[in-house]
């Protein structure tokens, strides 16, 4: 119901929105010194600007059009409330008082960056409210937009519930499990009040050798649409155009736009040895397709890659960020620089911030020196080197998804929130990351074993030995980007380790013991060797091909294991389970034993592993990236004969050994 007095402001407003926008250039005109002889030039300093008063009538009026509130809190704004806005800074260099005083318009944690109080949800909840807060007192009340990085829930912090990392699910390659993931996620985030996460990770990685590839779904970009698209709906809640998030929903964020898969090597933040008309080519083939499934579901924010195209950085190319995002796929919401990124660009940092400013990044993820940066938007805008037009175009989108996710009408510490705490790795939640366990895990190889399958045979086995660390290590099973940025062997959070969930499931029949070191008694007459990767991310995890293989410690247990046998003079059953990021190389060992398991890294819930293993649960999930027999070949994957493949895009197979089909 609109008042007259509102209907009033808003034409005075519309108005003033029409003049404003239709000279643009006015101001850069007016500030660079030309000759502007437009009649409106002179006619914008006509125009009756609102009162704080009339415009907050208007910004905070949930029952207005998005556009009409963004136009009123931006008439109202001084540059420096503007260039603030602009600017993201990391938690741990934020204080309660720098956000009252300086109108900052976001803060971040970024990996592992905890509360100085604890890790435990309500450490965050405290933290992230008493930041809210602040912001609230500042002259316009413009809410604080609080990010983190939900790589596989809410990771960072102790108890919550931990799904498997992209790879896993892409390899599950479920639509549907998607939409039920991201529900979950996002009601774990709230829970904290928490209200973004800089997640999908849209990439399609080409060669494992990059210390990301877990984060991406696939090697095909199709497949990344087909998930994040449906991913993104519901972490935002379906949210449409100009209108507003249901509740427990969060802002998410397409990333890291775009690339990052193809570098040369593999290298992280790695140059894409491409021409533009090259890479373009790439982009129309499909790459560019996951972005646009995202953009059509709206998603709120995007960021860009610190990776290059032909030597120039993602973050100051206007051809892909305002041409190709914003115009071509139409993208509204707003586009945030990775941490601390724009200082890979080149020139000194005012040149740094304008570039990437005019390039088309709207929000500056400046962890440290995000106060130095807003004072450099102020300077440059002053300077005529990033025009008012530029600006508000970035605050308005900024502003747009604040407002698209209730932030002005956000409840700080609300009955709801809390409501959401309780329920933060609930069992119920829990259930949920269990079943994308199940439908992670890759069946490689199903041999024969005395005329029967493998995966029948060790049902009947009574005496259970698991052989390697990885059996009972939560850290290892969740991977990077878990409590800590790169992650954490050891007991690090709440789950079930793999033999903890296979003893559950057998120990009415089966005894269950545990070798660290590979060495065997003769009474075991199945033995499930553990190995793969220790936790990893970003740049850390960037390897050579003879890099790609088990950690030492577990070669040493594959090793073991076959010494023990030998020496045993038995044949027991063995099962081998890769607990990894990435295809890594264990051709040596997929002859040696009878069934070959790909886990990925599965997360907390190790109950899906023994679910399928043990339970009434058949194998569905398919390889979302080619395996090579020779990581020395890594590079030149896609152009290797068959013969030189382990395991194709798309393998997979029951329990009945058959093949399935990704579809
Ligand atoms: C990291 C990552 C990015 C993450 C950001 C904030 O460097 O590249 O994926 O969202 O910083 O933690």
């Amino acid at each position: 119901m609109k008042t007259y007095k509102s209907m009033k402001l808003l034409s005075m407003l519309l108005a003033a929105t029409l003049l404003f926008s239709s000279c643009g250039n006015a101001n850069e005109a007016a500030v660079s010194g030309e000759n502007n002889t437009d009649s409106t030039v002179e006619s914008v300093e006509e125009v009756k600007e609102l009162s704080l008063e009339e415009a907050k009538e208007i910004y905070l009026n949930k029952d207005l059009p998005v556009d009409e509130r963004i136009a009123a809190l931006l008439s109202v704004m001084t540059l420096e409330e503007k260039a603030f806005q602009c600017v993201q800074g990391e938690q741990a260099s934020v204080s309660v008082s720098d956000v009252k005083n300086t109108g900052i318009g976001s803060v971040l944690s970024g990996g592992g960056s905890a509360p100085t109080t604890g890790n435990n949800p309500t450490d965050w909840q405290n933290r992230v409210n008493e930041l809210k807060a602040a912001a609230l007192e500042t002259r316009l009340g413009i809410p604080l937009l609080y990010g983190i990085d939900a790589v596989h829930g809410n990771n960072n912090i102790y108890g919550a519930t931990v799904f498997p990392h992209n790879i896993g699910l892409g390899a599950a390659n479920d639509p549907e499990l998607m939409e039920e993931i991201g529900h979950v996620v996002a009601k774990e985030v709230r829970a904290v009040g928490v209200q973004y996460s800089f997640t999908p990770c849209l990439a399609n990685p080409q060669n494992e050798r990059w210390g990301r590839t877990y984060e991406g779904f696939s090697e095909k970009a199709e497949d990344v649409a087909k998930l994040a698209g449906p991913y993104v709906a519901a972490l935002q809640g379906n949210v449409k155009d100009n209108d507003y998030m249901p509740e427990d929903a969060i802002i998410a964020c397409a990333k890291h736009f775009i690339g990052e898969g193809y570098t040369e090597n593999g290298k992280n933040q790695g140059d894409v040895k491409m021409t533009p008309e090259e890479f373009d080519e790439l982009l129309s083939m499909g790459v560019l397709d996951p972005y646009k499934a995202c953009v059509d579901n709206n998603v709120l924010t995007v960021m860009p890659s610190y990776n290059s195209i032909n030597g120039l950085k993602c973050h100051e190319n206007h051809h892909l960020l305002t041409e190709v995002l914003k115009e071509q796929l139409g993208f509204k919401g707003m586009v945030i620089s990775d941490y601390n990124a724009i200082g890979q660009c080149k020139g000194t940092y005012d040149e740094q911030v304008a570039n990437c400013f005019n390039a088309g990044v709207d929000m500056f993820m400046e962890a440290q020196n995000w106060e130095g940066c807003a004072k450099t938007i102020v300077k440059l805008v002053n300077d005529g080197k990033i025009s008012e037009e530029r600006l508000n175009d970035a605050v308005s989108r900024i502003l747009r998804v604040k407002f698209m996710s209730n932030m002005f009408e956000e409840e700080i510490n609300s009955a709801h929130e809390n409501e959401l705490l309780a329920e933060f790795g609930s069992e119920a939640n829990r259930e949920v990351a269990r079943k994308a366990v199940r439908e992670s895990l890759v069946l490689l190889k199903n041999g024969d074993v005395n005329g029967s399958l493998a995966l029948d045979a060790i049902k009947e086995a009574t005496n259970i030995t698991l052989c390697g660390t990885a059996a009972y290590d939560i850290g290892r099973q969740c991977g990077g980007w878990t409590i800590a940025w790169e992650g954490r062997t050891g007991n690090i959070t709440k789950g079930t380790p793999i033999i903890q969930a296979i003893y559950d499931e057998v120990k009415d029949h089966a005894a269950v013991s545990h070798s660290v070191n590979g060495k065997l008694d003769k009474a075991s007459d199945l033995i499930i060797t553990v190995v793969g990767e220790n936790p990893y991310s970003e740049t850390g995890g960037d390897t050579t091909p003879t890099g790609l293989k088990p950690v030492s410690a577990d070669g040493r247990v594959l090793e073991a294991v076959e010494e023990s046998i030998a020496e045993n003079g038995n044949d027991p059953l063995k099962v081998l389970i890769v607990i990894a990021g990435r295809p890594i190389n264990i051709t040596e060992y997929v002859d040696k034993y009878d069934a070959v398991v790909m886990a990925f890294l599965p997360g907390t819930e190790g109950e899906g592993i023994s679910d399928v293993l043990f339970g009434d649960y058949d194998f569905t999930g398919t390889l979302p990236m080619t395996w090579v027999k020779d990581p020395e070949n890594v590079n030149d994957k896609f152009s290797l004969p068959e013969s030189e493949i382990l395991f194709s895009y798309g393998f997979g197979l029951n329990k009945a050994g058959e093949a399935l089909t990704r579809n």
